[in-house]
């Protein structure tokens, strides 16, 4: 397993293709669905820098707070509630272009402008969602839905 990301790409498409592979090489060193989840967060917030990236775990009838990498965020999430309860409970990733668009978004860091959430499947069911957030308006589009759904997919794999 490398220890270090090697990342040249300059556009958004070549750093996620770059990137990829070293996730899935990430994966298969370890089972352990935190230290999995530990190693994408750190992977993607390197790479692209966001302001911050994580992972929120279903944990009975909310998402829970799992590893991740940025400032300090709310633990507790109820399905249905904010951007990452909406994509829970729909089961589909939601690309928010400006989060105070967003009805009930649940702002963790004021700094927050736009975020993505997609949702781990695992075995037909929603076991957690990725969430990310930017300090810029308009951050994510299709290219970053695509490319974070095969990041959900390693992690949980
Ligand atoms: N903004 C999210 C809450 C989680 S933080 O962004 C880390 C939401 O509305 O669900």
């Amino acid at each position: 397993m490398a220890e270090e990301l090697i990342i040249k790409g300059e556009t958004k498409e070549e750093r996620y293709a770059e990137l990829l592979p070293q996730i899935e090489a990430l994966m298969n060193a370890e089972a352990d669905p935190v230290a999995r989840m530990a190693n994408a967060a750190a992977a993607l917030k390197e790479t692209f820098g966001w302001l911050w990236v994580g992972f929120y775990r279903v944990i009975a009838d909310r998402l829970v707070l799992g590893p991740f990498q940025g400032p300090i965020a709310c633990v507790s999430i109820r399905k249905g509630k904010g951007v990452c309860g909406t994509a829970w409970a729909e089961e589909r990733t939601l690309v928010v272009a400006d989060v105070d668009s967003f009805p009930g978004h649940i702002a963790c860091s004021s700094a927050s402008r736009s975020e993505i959430v997609v949702p781990l499947m695992k075995c037909g069911a929603c076991v957690g969602v990725l969430d990310i957030d930017s300090d810029q308006l308009a951050t994510f589009d299709d290219t970053d839905a695509l490319w974070l759904r095969r990041v959900a997919d390693l992690v949980v794999a």
